[in-house]
């Protein structure tokens, strides 16, 4: 009998389809995948390729922005319900509220956010770009961040620039215990603590590495004077740490109270070989983006686009939606 591996590649064969995975996915999804990558690349990648067909396994977002980019590619989800804590804790019309607060601010949105909102902001960013994009800010304008408080408040600190914060943050990576991370470090002196800017202040002022899952992966596959790792983020990318360095010791972050395992996106894993192999048998369920929305929300990520390849912005005087 065929198995689901090798239907899923006969499938992307037939329609000449992209296989793009996060590093949050389960690991079978990874190693289906034609490339694997964090949220800034999985944009990229997406735009640039010639494939008329790109299924993404990771979140709605995600498959956004690929669209977004490319309006003419059919973009797959394996499951339209893939969401993220951080699109719902901002709802469109509280978020346009804000932004009408400060009409002469420039406001950077994570790309962890719905096109609607995106639509509403002057740029994109998402943690491994986030740094320059503020850096290409005039200082003379007030900056606004959202929807993600703890990697805000890490990039106030970084920049030394004052933003004014929207309080969403995400639902998995708020559930480390610094307490317990404390007392595991003492258990692994040698261990370096790997954390994404998603996790909160005490969590961060442990950790020795902060940044975008392909950061901390990075950290691990070139960092050969280190053996031990306490990874503060999503499960899935130990996958990848795992496969790159298969005699390092990596030791998930924990939970309150010790435990561990709930370090696992519900979103991210709502995806699986069967859901993949169905949507790219039926060719759905394929994004659609509000026409509204499109163009502005293309705009912002297009501006982070520019920025990230070092391109200077002309930045609008005022916010008038
Ligand atoms: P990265 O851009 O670092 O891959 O992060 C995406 C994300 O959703 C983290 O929770
Ligand atoms: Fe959203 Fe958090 Fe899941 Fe990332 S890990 S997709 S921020 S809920």
């Amino acid at each position: 009998m065929r198995s689901i591996e090798n239907e899923i590649q006969e499938l992307k064969q037939t329609h000449k389809a992209l296989l793009l995975s996060h590093f949050y996915e389960d690991g079978d999804i990874q190693d289906l995948a034609d490339e694997i990558g964090d949220s800034y690349f999985l944009a990229k990648r997406g735009q640039q390729s010639d494939a008329k067909v790109i299924l993404l396994a990771g979140v709605v977002f995600m498959a956004e922005s690929v669209k977004l980019l490319s309006p003419e590619k059919t973009v797959l989800v394996p499951d339209l319900a893939a969401g993220c804590s951080l699109v719902e804790h901002s709802p469109f019309d509280k978020y346009l509220e804000w932004r009408r607060a400060y009409p002469d601010s420039i406001c950077i949105t994570y790309i962890n956010s719905s096109v609607a909102v995106k639509s509403i902001s002057d740029v994109i960013c998402t943690s491994s770009n986030a740094e320059k994009i503020i850096a290409s800010i005039p200082p003379d304008r007030p900056i606004l961040f959202g929807p993600d408080r703890n990697l805000g408040n890490f990039l106030m600190k970084r920049t030394g620039r004052k933003m004014i914060m929207w309080p969403g943050s995400c639902q998995v990576h708020v559930l480390f215990s610094s307490r317990e991370l404390f007392l595991l470090k003492e258990n692994y002196p040698r261990a370096l603590v790997l954390a994404h800017p998603e996790c909160n202040d005490e969590i961060l002022s442990h950790a020795d590495v902060i940044g975008s899952t392909s950061r901390l992966l990075d950290e691990v596959i070139q960092n050969r004077s280190v053996n031990e790792f306490i990874v503060a983020t999503e499960s899935g990318i130990l996958h990848q740490m795992q496969k790159s360095r298969p005699e390092a010791k990596l030791i998930q972050a924990p939970m309150e109270g010790g435990s561990c395992g709930c370090n696992h996106c519900p979103f991210m894993k709502l995806n699986n070989l069967e859901k993949i192999r169905n949507s790219l048998r039926t060719l759905s369920p394929a994004i659609e983006v509000e026409e509204r929305f499109q163009e502005n929300a293309r705009l912002a990520l297009e501006r982070m686009l520019k920025i990230s390849s070092g391109e200077s912005i002309q930045w609008p005087s005022k916010f008038s939606q």
